[in-house]
């Protein structure tokens, strides 16, 4: 049985300080059940320290960094490379996000070589695909995001494709100004993707990418979102940036499970 993988990005946000406090209050509420996979991904300060606290702990939360340049090394002034997030501790490696796309020129290009290099260092791609809101006008959303999804993955094989994760995250739901995706609209493309990678892979290996839905995900809509077919779990990012909050959203999801 697949785990629901329920977890955060921080973005720019928290001191070390601040990111312990986060982990010890997280840390309070004591384990949680096997089939939640919780995950947090704090800034590159922050991630060691995290990933230590939260394993002395007994949390049994994956870290992740929100960024990896596909080197092992070279002259990428500013850049990490998949041997330096190794050194961190931290599994996952999020690439694509929206964010990194308009402000920082991220492209399928990128992410496939990132998703490529992950893997090969052992590390798990979580992979950022979502559609504007002129390409939801247009209707052009299934496009758009298989394509993304398509570009990322292009040249792995089918038993790398099986360990990646795919985050589907709407900008238009994203941030203070995002509406989340109606469990209709999430429905509808996570179906779809679940498709196209069954009939590119077959439904053995289908079955084994969990796809996210993230996108202003709430205490309010979480259940319903996590309830829906081919939504393995939710990828959170305000309502998780305060430790009570995302403890308090875990246990929620706990008690259902
Ligand atoms: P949000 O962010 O939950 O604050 O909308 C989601 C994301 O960017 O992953």
């Amino acid at each position: 049985m697949k785990k629901y993988l329920i977890g955060t990005s921080w973005k720019m946000n928290k001191t070390l300080g601040e990111a312990l406090d986060y982990c010890a209050i997280l840390a309070k509420g004591g384990p949680l059940p096997d089939r939640l996979q919780p995950f947090v991904i704090p800034p590159f300060t922050a991630v060691r320290e995290v990933t230590r606290a939260l394993q002395r702990a007994g949390l049994n939360c994956l870290t992740g960094v929100q960024n990896m340049h596909f080197a092992d090394r070279g002259a990428f002034t500013g850049e990490i490379s998949p041997l330096m997030v190794k050194d961190t501790g931290a599994t996952l490696v999020e690439m694509g996000h929206s964010e990194r796309r308009e402000f920082f020129g991220e492209t399928n290009e990128t992410v496939r070589l990132k998703a490529a290099a992950a893997l090969s260092h052992g590390l798990t791609p979580l992979i950022c695909i979502g559609d504007s809101l002129q390409e939801k006008c247009w209707g052009v959303s299934k496009e758009t995001v298989i394509r993304q999804m398509k570009a990322a993955l292009a040249g792995l094989r089918p038993e790398q494709v099986a360990g990646v994760i795919i985050a589907y995250e709407p900008i238009w739901a994203i941030g203070e100004q995002g509406v989340p995706a109606t469990p209709e609209e999430a429905q509808a493309i996570h179906r779809q993707l679940y498709h196209a990678l069954a009939e590119s892979y077959g439904a053995e290996i289908a079955d084994r990418v969990p796809l996210l839905y993230g996108g202003s995900v709430n205490h309010d809509n979480a259940l319903t979102l996590l309830a829906l077919d081919h939504v393995d779990g939710l990828f959170v990012g305000r309502a998780a940036w305060e430790g009570e909050s995302y403890r308090r959203l875990l246990d929620t999801i706990a008690a259902t499970l």
